[in-house]
């Protein structure tokens, strides 16, 4: 059965961009499987919206504002009627930096999926990569993980490390994550959805 899923994204859109180039524009019949059907970007201006339209014009793109707490419901709201409307079967996040309420994420049990960049349980939260570089460690890596309420404490789903190098900086550790980011999450996805 082809799986459809939901893209959701605040920002760049670096990962949203590489799942549409893997699962939709590259068209291998190996991921037949994983139909991305929709995106939703919570921030008005955010690139990852330009980016999209232009590189899949197919596929719709709504902006449903959340910058708040007092927007969640409402946006929560919105997005299960794109859900219903879509049949959607997976919710992807690939950079959403907001939280979902435990109302939402208890109704749709291991169909949400974040990446994080980082070893979970290590570094857990925003700035992860920042984290892990000014603690010192020297590897550190990229989960992708079922979500569940307690944030990025679900069960893991794929990992990969990444070494930090002495000569490394805080920027060239981050495009080190983001080019495992890329390489990882289409992977694990694949493993999960085109499993059945
Ligand atoms: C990525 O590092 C992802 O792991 C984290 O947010 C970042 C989003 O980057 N959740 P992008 O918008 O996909 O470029």
């Amino acid at each position: 059965m082809q799986k459809k899923c939901i893209i959701l994204a605040s920002g760049n859109g670096s990962n949203a961009l590489n799942l549409i180039h893997e699962f939709h524009t590259q068209g291998k019949a190996a991921f037949d499987k994983i139909n991305i059907s929709a995106v939703v970007a919570n921030v008005e201006n955010a690139p990852v919206i330009d980016k999209v339209r232009l590189a899949a014009p197919d596929i719709p793109v709504f902006f449903l504002p959340y910058a708040s707490v007092s927007e969640r419901e409402c946006f929560e709201n919105e997005l299960e009627n794109i859900i219903r409307k879509y049949s959607i079967n997976y919710i992807i996040l690939a950079g959403f930096m907001k939280i979902l309420s435990k109302e939402f994420v208890s109704k749709f049990p291991y169909k949400i999926i974040n990446i994080h960049p980082s070893l979970l349980p290590a570094f857990k939260g925003r700035d992860a990569i920042k984290k892990a570089f000014e603690y010192g460690v020297k590897y550190t890596g990229v989960t992708v993980h079922y979500v569940t309420p307690e944030i990025d404490a679900g069960p893991i789903i794929y990992q990969e490390v990444v070494k930090i190098e002495e000569y490394d900086t805080a920027e060239s550790l981050e495009t080190k994550i983001h080019k495992t980011e890329h390489k990882i999450y289409p992977v694990a996805l694949e493993k999960i959805l085109g499993a059945n």
